[in-house]
């Protein structure tokens, strides 16, 4: 049987962070199914159909990603999908805590679905969306820690001087 997983998240914008992880992931799961979550009422800086065409690009190398979007409950996204692991990366200490009580959480929700966490590579322990997006912003050099397309969309975004 293929061995399938869900990697969720905002992706606002996808980082090499996030691309670490698919790679990790891709060595024990057969495909990985890259979900963004579609939500109003958090304002992220790129829409939906910008942060799938990122990803997109940015995975075009790999035959077994998809990337596809999801709405309400993560779980019942999975369960939908008939996926029964969902994928999250685990930075420094920091990022425990939220993930713990999530990963209990949807538990919870559904018992059928397993939660695997994988450890980011040493040199995206600091990288993630927020900080990236706010070092853009002032015009900081973030093209080593997002893929090209990413640096584009964000110069773009903030209107830099190429
Ligand atoms: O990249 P992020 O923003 O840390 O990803 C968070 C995400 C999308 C995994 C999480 O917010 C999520 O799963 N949201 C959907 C609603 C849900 O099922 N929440 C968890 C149980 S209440």
């Amino acid at each position: 049987m293929e061995k399938i997983a869900i990697y969720p998240g905002s992706f606002d914008p996808v980082t090499n962070g996030h691309l670490d992880m698919i790679e990790r992931g891709l060595k024990i799961f057969d495909k990985i199914i890259v979900a963004i979550l579609v939500n109003l009422e958090k304002d992220s800086l790129f829409s939906v159909e910008e942060r799938t065409e990122m990803l997109e690009i940015s995975l075009k190398k790999f035959s077994n990603v998809e990337v596809d979007t999801f709405d309400g409950l993560l779980v019942d996204y999975a369960a939908k999908r008939k996926v029964h692991a969902i994928l999250r990366g685990l930075r420094a200490v920091s990022d425990f805590e939220y993930e713990f009580q999530m990963a209990m959480m949807n538990r919870r929700l559904n018992r059928e679905i397993q939660s695997v966490f994988l450890m980011t590579g040493l040199r995206w322990i600091f990288t993630s969306s927020s900080i990236i997006k706010e070092a853009a912003k002032f015009g900081g050099n973030i093209s080593d820690m997002v893929p090209q397309v990413v640096t584009e969309k964000l110069k773009e975004k903030f209107k830099q001087p190429h």
